[in-house]
């Protein structure tokens, strides 16, 4: 049945909007399944890769669709590594913009100039690679700019996660959080029809190119609703500050009205396996900041259970990135980002997925506007 014969019992009607439900494109990249709390990357189970994984295999497995060998994955690294530098126009974008500018709007912008300078074309598979290696180096130079430093040359033997914290500080990164930093980037790949993929996809569906998909997808991200809160998560244990200050500041929010960050997901009706690995990491990289977040994620899963009852609001991505990224030295206004460094492999696997088997994307609105209007001229209009 089309929009145009279903009348009033439209599929967003029955959904409540927000696309609930509905099935907008085939995947062989991964899977969520919201109820069994459950998510594989290409049938392999997000708790095996966790642990033992680098970024770099997970991009190698979403863009060729299978794990590596050790050559493969060799192999991919010397090409990533012969993307490890910015074109002069791109440090010129970042030097221009104001040291105040949000991160994600930098990147954004960069990502935009750096499109404009090099990619043309269909999207390709080197395309993906290049786009994905330049994220750490563009926060990393930004970051630097903005305060007042230069950006440094990136390290040749370090992989991805080693490099983009190299990049931030010029030291050489602890193994502990070179580790921690690798696997959030694994957790954080890919995640079904997520909004921001989705995005992508739809860009991609227009037969645009691959750095346009992935600068609309940077935008989706951003948004709070999406990507953008596990920084919020930060400032919320930041305001809370000591636990027994955390009940009262909870249900100070949640009777403002406010949506408690890092909590609630569209798809996992159970805990999120993402947010199962991190509290993990969280627990050991920081015990301190981590007694705090456990005490607020305790507190919070109770009030939102007393106060939305039967939603199944439980702990997403979100919450205990919030306390890992910082445990490795990261700013808050740099997770959002992080996560863009990560999920650009996710976002480029899916367009070249999409421009494999395109159909473009165009669906349909259910009209609510008035049907016919008697029409007036402008000077005979009161
Ligand atoms: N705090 C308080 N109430 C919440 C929350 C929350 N975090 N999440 C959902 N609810 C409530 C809603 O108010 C709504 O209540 P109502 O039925 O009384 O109106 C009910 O639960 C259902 O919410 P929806 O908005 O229908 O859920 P939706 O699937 O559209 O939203 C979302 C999912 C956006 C993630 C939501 O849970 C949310 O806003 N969470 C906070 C922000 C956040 O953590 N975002 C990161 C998501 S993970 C990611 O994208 C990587």
């Amino acid at each position: 049945m089309t929009a145009e014969t279903s009348g009033t019992t439209s599929t967003a009607k029955q959904n409540r909007g927000g696309l609930e439900g509905v099935i907008a494109a085939t995947t062989a990249l991964s899977k969520v399944e919201g109820t069994a709390g459950r998510l594989i990357y290409r049938g392999y189970n997000i708790h095996d890769l966790a642990r033992t994984t680098s970024f770099e295999e997970i991009a190698y497995l979403l863009w060729y669709g299978k794990l590596p060998t050790k050559m493969e994955l060799v192999d991919l690294k010397i090409q990533m590594l012969e993307e490890r530098t910015l074109p002069t126009g791109v440090l010129q974008v970042l030097n221009y913009l104001p040291p105040t500018a949000a991160p994600m709007d930098v990147l954004r912008t960069a990502v935009s100039a750096f499109g404009a300078s090099t990619i043309q074309g269909k999207p390709t598979l080197d395309q993906a690679i290049a786009l994905t290696e330049r994220f750490p180096l563009i926060l990393a130079a930004f970051h630097r700019i903005r305060n007042g430093l230069e950006p440094l040359e990136a390290h040749p033997e370090l992989g991805y996660a080693a490099n983009y914290l190299y990049l931030l500080t010029g030291q050489m990164p602890k193994e502990e959080h070179v580790r921690a930093l690798d696997a959030y980037l694994v957790l954080l790949a890919d995640h079904g029809m997520n909004a921001s993929t989705f995005t992508a996809r739809v860009i991609a569906s227009t037969e645009s190119d691959i750095a346009s998909t992935v600068v609309g997808a940077i935008g989706a991200l951003k948004g709070p609703l999406h990507g953008g809160a596990p920084s919020k998560v930060q400032e919320m244990l930041d305001a809370i500050g000591t636990e027994d200050r955390a009940e009262s500041w909870l249900r100070d929010s949640l009777a403002r009205g406010d949506r408690l960050m890092g909590f609630g997901h569209r798809v996992y009706k159970t805990e999120d396996p993402r947010a199962e690995e991190l509290r993990e990491m969280a627990r050991i990289a920081d015990p301190q900041q981590f007694a705090l977040a456990h005490k607020v994620e305790e507190l919070a899963l109770a009030l939102l259970e007393e106060q939305k009852p039967g939603r199944r609001l439980y702990t997403n991505v979100e919450f205990y990135s919030a306390v890992v990224l910082s445990s490795v030295g990261l700013p808050g206004d740099l997770f959002t980002p992080t996560f863009a460094a990560s999920r650009v492999a996710g976002w480029t696997a899916h367009v070249l997925e999409q421009v494999a088997n395109n159909r473009l994307i165009r669906p349909e609105a259910e009209y609510t506007g008035p049907i016919e209007q008697q029409f007036v001229p402008l000077d005979e209009r009161q």
